[in-house]
């Protein structure tokens, strides 16, 4: 991947079209940012009330950043439904416009489109269902589906009766699974039979059976019928979700819950350990999901707006379901993948759906942008008014793609930097606000103070054309409130590197007109393909099989992912490399994880760099792995420095 963006000059004014309907132009911005800083309880008590609040609140914000203390709290003592607020309270409005249009897979089967007023029914049906399972309020609910319909009624669903959620991407293994189901001590497992992708189906159910196998027996199955694909049946465990849903009633009430009562959890991936379980609550997500929405997107009353992500992810579960549908939007939900049956499905879809907001992530443009541009230019896509962008770092010429062939230069770009724990979008230029530079998340959004550090000292550097650690100085409502049962993690993670501040894990520079340009990660977190993966993760995946002795694991630029997964492996003594085994670590790897986890290269390494005292030393083997052996650093700190000239020779081609 180019990642020029050091010599990057262009900056993109937006047009006067895009002004002209822009909910915040540059004045505006100004104005409201401004406020947002200095005053932050009257900025967000204000727009607090884009959100109906069953009792109103009277606090709103109460936050505390000191180490050993870290409490955050946003509308606390306000009570709302999150499900009455993307359903309910449409109803009298725009009861009969779609909510949610669902394209499946199979661009033959026909797409769905579902109004407020299906969606309500819907949605009151798995409440019940999920009710009469014995799920109450508080219980957590895994959530392990294909992008289907059916997804985002089991979320709303459990919104609905103030149950937790969390979705496991349908891509995890059933091991990756039943650590979830386990880590929240859920209740109830939705599934569905099958998931077609991309022209072939993945066993959700049979996963499902096999994640279930590690959990208590009392954890239940309800599984939706999605391709009528044969499944084993466990009576007593199983649940028909379509047949109960012919029983169940089409009403149900929508609990009362607290501003911070939990809404989700979502488990990502960190530099160290297993994945942990971010939580988010109630009332200030919801707030903070749907002002963005409607002011990154520019979404209005009647526009059709897409998210290209899974439900799975961070970006599904703000951007596709409750941002949009708080808003009371169109939201496109899509079964399928960028390149089946070719590589024009994206655009088809759009045209097909007169799409006016598109959003997707850099991999997918630069997978897209290989194909030749006569995949776009055959479909109309004349009703596109913004483009977004998510995940990762955007190289420059993945972003002109997207502006020129996609947006014919009329579409301004979004670059929205975020990460699981915010939430919702923290930078990103805003249409009709801001010029774009390409590859640069521009400004932070209202109530975002972004602080650049020193990564040594903690100090900030203050001025513009500085470079360090990317820190936010304050809270705002959409951030995560603690790690799933582990609330000293979710300290030592995010306050404890940087007291004062929560830190965000990735660099950034301040260029000299003081616009933000995410590096990348600072820890040993990498990106491959939008996915974020920690590579300690995937080296104890390694060392689990029998014939591994040591691990290592790094990032290496990759042309389409972004990143590749790049592995190190000392085999035990009485093991001798091979390409079977070769073969049989990487198939081991996607049963630890999943195929997202699949090792781009491994290399058999005799022996590891590390010092002295015995610490691996990954920034060697990061260079190595860049081919970048000219900039290996100091190495007098090996204790045998042989062990490098050993792994340079003997790289594995990639
Ligand atoms: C990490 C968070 C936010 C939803 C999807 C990913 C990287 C994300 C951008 C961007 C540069 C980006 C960061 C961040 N990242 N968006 N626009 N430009 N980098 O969420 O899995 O929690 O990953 O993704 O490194 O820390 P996530």
């Amino acid at each position: 991947m180019t990642t020029d963006t050091l010599t990057e000059k262009r900056t993109y004014a937006p047009s006067a079209e895009t002004v002209s309907h822009a909910h915040v132009d540059a004045a505006k911005y100004d104005q409201m940012y401004a406020a947002s800083v200095a005053d932050p309880d009257g900025f967000w008590g204000e727009h607090g009330k884009r959100i109906d609040w069953i009792k109103p609140y009277t606090q709103v914000k109460d936050v505390c950043y000191d180490f050993g203390n870290v409490n955050i709290n946003w509308y606390a003592d306000g009570t709302l439904n999150v499900s009455a607020n993307c359903i309910d309270r449409h109803l009298a409005t725009r009861g009969d416009q779609t909510a949610i249009i669902w394209e499946p897979d199979d661009p033959n089967e026909p797409a769905l489109h579902i109004t407020y007023k299906q969606l309500h029914s819907s949605v009151c049906k798995m409440a019940n269902v999920l009710s009469s399972l014995g799920v109450r309020k508080g219980d957590r609910v895994v959530i392990y589906m294909p992008m289907i319909p059916e997804a985002a009624y089991a979320m709303l669903a459990c919104a609905r009766i103030g149950a937790i959620h969390s979705i496991v991407f349908a891509g995890f293994s059933p091991d990756a699974l039943s650590a979830r189901i386990n880590g929240s001590d859920a209740k109830v497992l939705i599934t569905a039979d099958e998931a077609p992708r991309g022209g072939r189906k993945t066993a959700l159910k049979s996963n499902a059976d096999a994640a279930l196998l590690h959990c208590k027996d009392t954890v239940k199955c309800l599984v939706v019928k999605r391709t009528g694909g044969q499944t084993t049946w466990v009576d007593g465990r199983d649940f028909d979700y379509n047949e109960m849903a012919l029983e169940a009633s089409d009403t149900c009430a929508p609990a009362e819950m607290s501003a911070e009562d939990p809404l989700f959890i979502l488990y990502t991936s960190g530099s160290t350990g297993q994945p942990k379980g971010v939580v988010h609550t109630t009332g200030g997500y919801l707030v903070y999901a749907a002002m963005t929405h409607e002011i990154t997107f520019d979404y209005h009353d009647g526009d059709v707006y897409w998210c290209t992500a899974d439900v799975g992810w961070v970006t599904g579960h703000s951007y596709i379901v409750y941002g949009p549908l708080a808003n009371g939007a169109t939201t496109l939900m899509f079964e399928g993948v960028p390149t089946w049956p070719d590589a024009s499905r994206f655009w088809q879809v759009c045209e097909k759906h007169k799409v006016n907001q598109f959003y997707t992530a850099p991999t997918a443009i630069r997978a897209l942008m290989g194909q030749g541009p006569e995949f776009v230019e055959k479909c109309d896509l004349s009703d596109l008014k913004v483009l977004g962008t998510v995940g990762e770092p955007i190289n420059p010429e993945a972003w002109t793609w997207y502006n020129d062939v996609v947006g014919k230069g009329n579409c301004p770009i979004v670059d929205t930097w975020w990460q699981t724990e915010t939430g919702g979008h923290l930078m990103t230029p805003l249409p009709g606000a801001h010029a774009m530079k390409p590859g640069a998340a521009m400004k932070p959004f209202f109530g975002i103070e972004p602080v650049v550090l020193d990564p040594q000292s903690g100090v900030e550097i203050t001025g513009n054309g500085v470079e360090g650690v990317l820190c936010i100085k304050d809270s705002w409502p959409g951030q995560m409130r603690t790690v799933w049962g582990d609330h000293e993690r979710f300290e030592k993670t995010y306050f404890s590197d940087y007291k004062g501040y929560y830190f965000t894990g990735d660099g950034c520079r301040r260029d000299a007109d003081g616009d933000y340009w995410i590096t990348g990660r600072v820890d040993d977190v990498i990106n491959v393909s939008g996915h974020r993966m920690g590579t300690a993760e995937v080296e104890s995946a390694l060392v689990a099989h029998a014939a591994v002795a040591e691990a290592a694991v790094v990032g290496y630029p990759h042309d389409i992912k972004g990143q590749g997964i790049y592995c190190y492996v000392t085999l035990m003594n009485d093991r001798e490399p091979s390409d079977d085994l070769l073969k049989e670590l990487r198939t081991w790897v996607r049963t630890e994880i999943g195929p997202i986890a699949s090792p781009d290269v491994i290399q058999w390494a005799p022996g590891l760099p590390k010092t002295r005292s015995g610490k691996i030393m990954r920034r060697i083997l990061r260079k190595i792995a860049e081919n970048d052996f000219g900039a290996l650093g100091d190495t007098s700190t090996l204790a045998d420095p042989s062990v490098v000239e050993d792994l340079i020779e003997n790289r594995a081609v990639k």
